[in-house]
């Protein structure tokens, strides 16, 4: 008779801090109810979000509303992690969407709890997290960076209503979501311009932009330069004099969007329209560097300092013995 532990291996959380409140625990392992999957995660990643929760670093005017969300006065889920991807070992009795041995990819939302061996989701789609079948010709490690990169790309850049020929520009493109942006941009018929630093450029621009701009060497436009839509895809708190130019180089009726407008929409339909693109070799997830679990607190050190190239991914080796 096969024998399953009912302990698993987990990162734990119990107060905001440094990395170094991350620690590896043994916990218990979660049972599926009716209406859920459990989840064999293979590898989560380390996000701007999960730097974000685990530092607990808010800006004044949504301090409350954050910690009351995440957890007062110290995080209200003890196991963090955003997105995950992995294989759904078993279901409960009303799921209709998975089976045992899907493979699948998502993100858990308020839920968190991706930095473990194991989770419990729904099927359906809510603020406690979004589910699909994982893109076949990805790794478990790439299907993470697709899952986030992929969302927030995908929401973003869809508020462009971008027009084969048109001219955009994603500032901040070498991170998770700016190298997804490239590529789905340069999918949609765009004319891309990325804005990274000097040692991203020749890279970033092999995912397919057209031009690049060192944002460390220039702080000025060509003058005459106008874009359609320009998406910065690092957030309000990554700034530099030329992201102020960009603001002002916008055609008439264009566009210029934060990633930090508004909330990240967990929507599986968007999990599976990148799986087509992902599929179809149009998407390619980057990876900048894959820690094993037990690294965790090097993996949130390394992206902490905000220069991470794609994302940063955590493989987790499961005790075959269980
Ligand atoms: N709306 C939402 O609900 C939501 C949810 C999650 C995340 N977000 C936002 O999404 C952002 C992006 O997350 P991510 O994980 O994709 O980003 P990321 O990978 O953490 O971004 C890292 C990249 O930022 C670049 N960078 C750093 N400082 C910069 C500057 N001053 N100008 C231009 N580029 C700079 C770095 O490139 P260099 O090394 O070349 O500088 C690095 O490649 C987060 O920071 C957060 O603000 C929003």
């Amino acid at each position: 008779m096969k024998m399953y532990s009912n302990r698993m291996k987990a990162i734990v959380c119990t107060k905001y801090g440094p990395p170094e409140v991350l620690l590896l625990k043994e916990v218990a392992k979660p049972a599926p109810k009716d209406d859920e999957v459990l989840i064999k995660i293979f590898a989560t990643a380390v996000t701007a979000s999960d730097i974000f929760i685990r530092g607990s670093q808010i800006p004044i005017k949504f301090w409350i509303l954050m910690r009351l969300a995440i957890g007062l006065t110290k995080p209200r889920k003890s196991i963090i992690g955003l997105v995950l991807a992995g294989e759904i070992e078993s279901t409960g009795k009303d799921i209709k969407r998975f089976k045992p041995g899907d493979k699948v990819y998502g993100l858990t939302g308020f839920g968190l709890g991706a930095y473990a061996e194991y989770k419990c989701m729904k099927e359906t789609d809510s603020t406690y997290g979004c589910l699909a079948i994982k893109p076949d010709n990805i790794s478990y490690e790439e299907a993470t960076v697709a899952a986030y990169g992929g969302l927030l790309a995908f929401q973003y850049v869809e508020k462009g209503n971008i027009r084969p020929g048109q001219e955009v520009l994603i500032y901040g493109a070498s991170g998770t979501t700016g190298t997804t942006a490239i590529q789905l941009a340069r999918y949609l018929g765009a004319k891309v311009t990325a804005v990274c630093s000097t040692a991203n450029l020749e890279w970033v621009k092999s995912l397919g932009a057209d031009k690049v701009i060192d944002y460390t060497r220039e702080d000025t436009l060509s003058p005459g330069i106008e874009y359609d839509f320009i998406l910065d895809a690092v957030g309000k708190s990554k700034s530099s004099k030329l992201k102020d130019a960009c603001k002002k180089a916008l055609t008439q009726g264009g566009k210029y969007v934060s990633i930090d407008d508004g909330s990240l929409m967990l929507d599986s339909n968007r999990l599976s329209s990148i799986r087509e693109l992902v599929e179809t070799g149009h998407i390619k997830p980057v990876i900048d560097r894959i820690y094993p679990l037990e690294s965790i607190v090097e993996a949130h050190s390394y992206v902490g300092k905000g220069h991470k190239k794609g994302g940063v991914v955590i493989t987790i080796s499961h005790n075959t013995k269980k």
